[in-house]
């Protein structure tokens, strides 16, 4: 047990520690079950990112892992849409915030009006959200996704709509550009957290047929090989705005959340990791718990942002 304190606080949603999940890697907790405890463990988890209607998502194949740690995907936010995944999982979400971890809904919309109304339908629907974290970034999508999020204009034109929706904690998953110009646009607009960074559009060539090795020419690379990106980008968008950030982007290891938290974010999410060992969370959480005593202080918090130039 850690002498640290580690609960923080990501912009109004309450976390005993500040370990979350990457949106898409987790499933919506239940997978993980059977390798430790996850209301019992997590700060958080975030769930796969979920529209109004239901979306078949890309063909397959879909996952192309890469050489030195790294996977690409083309998801292309399949869902079964917010009706059918309060039906399926609400009560098991509902489990996890009696045990203290919080459920942070993922938002998904191909417009403005999309994303309004998956927002409208967690309102009514979904009373164990803890919060909720407006994808305006998945490389994965013809429409929406990424366009909605690539100009500050853009961008905050979603939060704005989504704000006037609800009064639970909106976050916002980010792409991995301009992260300082549109986190201080998302930040006017009045989001409380910004989570960043999603995947990183890439691409992989089978050589033998000429053609990629996904179902689409580009895809969203992640893991450890995106790390040192992204915690140059949560620093870059922690010296832009005041609120709180969650850090996204190859954590492997407690030292690679403890970077995050150096860099400036207030939690951390495991994405890619989760899917190369399952039980992964525990281990990165005693490491993070670790390294905070070692660092002689009494709560997690005094580290946020504490990287010396
Ligand atoms: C298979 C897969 C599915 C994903 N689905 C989503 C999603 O639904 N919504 C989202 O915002 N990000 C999604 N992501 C991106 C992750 O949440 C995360 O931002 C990214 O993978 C970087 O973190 P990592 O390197 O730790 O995996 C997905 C990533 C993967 C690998």
């Amino acid at each position: 047990m850690s002498t640290v304190s580690m609960a923080v606080d990501l912009g109004g949603i309450k976390m005993r520690n500040p370990l979350n999940t990457a949106s898409g890697t987790f499933g919506n907790g239940w997978q993980f079950e059977g390798f430790y405890d996850v209301g019992a463990t997590l700060g958080a988890i975030t769930c796969k990112g979920l529209a109004a209607e239901p979306w078949a998502g890309n063909p397959a194949p879909r996952l192309a892992e890469l050489r030195g740690a790294a996977i690409m995907n083309s998801v292309g936010l399949q869902n079964p849409g917010v009706r059918g995944f309060v039906e399926t999982y609400g009560e098991y979400l509902q489990g996890l915030r009696d045990k203290g971890c919080q459920v942070i809904c993922q938002v998904a919309g191909h417009s403005v009006e999309e994303y309004v109304r998956a927002t409208e339908l967690y309102e009514e629907l979904a009373p164990f959200a803890s919060g909720f974290e407006i994808n305006i970034s998945c490389p994965n999508i013809a429409k929406g996704g990424a366009a909605m999020g690539a100009t500050p204009e853009g961008a905050a034109e979603v939060m704005r709509a989504v704000r006037d929706r609800t009064e639970r904690p909106i976050l916002v998953k980010m792409a991995p550009h301009d992260v300082a110009e549109i986190g201080r646009a998302l930040e006017s607009a009045g989001a409380d957290a910004l989570s960043l960074i999603n995947t990183i559009p890439g691409m992989t060539i089978d050589v033998h047929t000429r053609k990629s090795r996904l179902s689409r020419p580009t895809a969203g690379v992640s893991g450890p090989a995106i790390h040192a990106i992204a915690v140059r980008m949560v620093w870059e968008c922690a010296q832009a705005v005041a609120i709180p950030l969650c850090g996204i982007g190859g954590v492997a290891t407690g030292e690679d959340a403890a970077e995050m938290i150096l860099a400036g974010a207030t939690a951390v999410s495991i994405g890619t990791a989760n899917m190369v060992d399952p039980s992964c969370a525990p281990r990165i959480l005693a490491e993070l718990e670790d390294w905070a005593e070692s660092q002689g202080v009494n709560d997690i918090n005094e580290l946020i942002g504490a990287f010396e130039c």
